[in-house]
């Protein structure tokens, strides 16, 4: 089953790629969990959760009890003694929130104390993600910040590709050069592109052309329905057909080119 990881610089466009790729995978009958692992969180209300339901999710860096029940270890706590590979099993159907057959599990921040911090939260959090990306029977769809920074060696070459998204414009081009460049570092095994806020043939060219290593797997057009669709907290997939339709094909490019099920 797919498990695929979506970057990009912000803003781009990632967590509504994330969300109309979610619904799709949904819509065949797959299971699919969403993970939303920006810190600054927003999955929820591009898959059109209710408000409601979407402000009662609470990440699972912030369940100070969960964590130390988990790790033997309270949050926040360094360098002490807690168990490195917690029980994970049940958090995904305990903890997630779901809306229209997508699961979501929202990751939250931890707080960095140094570099690589080993504290109880990461530890909790890293070995979620990596009992997703080795579990077999769901598609895994991941909405990061531009970077790999969930991604730790040993857990990315559990991931089938990364989508780097970009718009036209230098700026996105190069977030994405450095981001395609950590995540062959780090051995994800696939880096693909998509183009996200595209207004012409001429966008679509020089996005192919600022990607030459980087294979471009489709194009989201710029659309106004996906700006209403954010003000409203609707769900682009609800709204907006043709975006829809262009989703489609870079998810049937996607499962081309990486020849997994789905
Ligand atoms: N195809 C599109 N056409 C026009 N606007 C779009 C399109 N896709 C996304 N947007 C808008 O751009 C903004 C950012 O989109 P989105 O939240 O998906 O990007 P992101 O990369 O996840 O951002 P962040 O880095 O803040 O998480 C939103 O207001 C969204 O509605
Ligand atoms: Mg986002």
């Amino acid at each position: 089953m797919l498990k695929l990881a979506v970057s990009g610089k912000g803003g781009v466009g990632k967590t509504t790629l994330v969300s109309l790729l979610a619904r799709l995978y949904a819509e065949e009958g797959h299971k699919v969990i969403a993970i939303d692992a920006d810190p600054d969180a927003n999955l929820a209300s591009a898959l059109g959760f209710p408000a409601e339901l979407a402000r009662s999710i609470v990440p699972i860096s912030e369940m100070k009890d969960l964590i130390e029940e988990r790790t033997g270890a309270k949050p926040g706590t360094m360098g002490g003694i807690f168990r490195l590979n917690p029980r994970v099993d049940d958090i995904p159907e305990r903890y997630s929130a779901r809306y229209h057959d997508v699961r979501l599990l929202v990751m939250g921040t931890v707080k960095k104390g140094g570099s690589g911090c080993v504290c109880p939260e990461s530890v909790l959090l890293k070995s979620l993600v990596r009992y997703l990306l080795l579990e077999r029977s769901q598609v895994v769809l991941m909405d990061m910040e531009a970077g790999v920074e969930h991604l730790g060696r040993g857990t990315a070459e559990a991931v089938n590709a990364m989508i780097v998204v970009v718009e036209p414009g230098l700026r996105s081009v190069e977030t994405a050069h450095t981001i395609a460049a950590l995540a062959s570092d780090i051995r994800i095994p696939h880096v693909f592109a998509v183009g996200c806020k595209v207004r012409s043939e001429s966008d679509r060219e020089f996005i192919l052309r600022s990607l030459p290593d980087v294979p471009v797997l489709g194009y989201l057009s710029y659309s106004p329905l996906a700006i209403e669709a954010d003000l409203a907290g609707k769900s682009v997939y609800d709204l907006d057909a043709g975006l829809v339709a262009e989703a489609r094909t870079i998810k049937a490019m996607l499962g081309e080119l990486l020849a997994v099920p789905p």
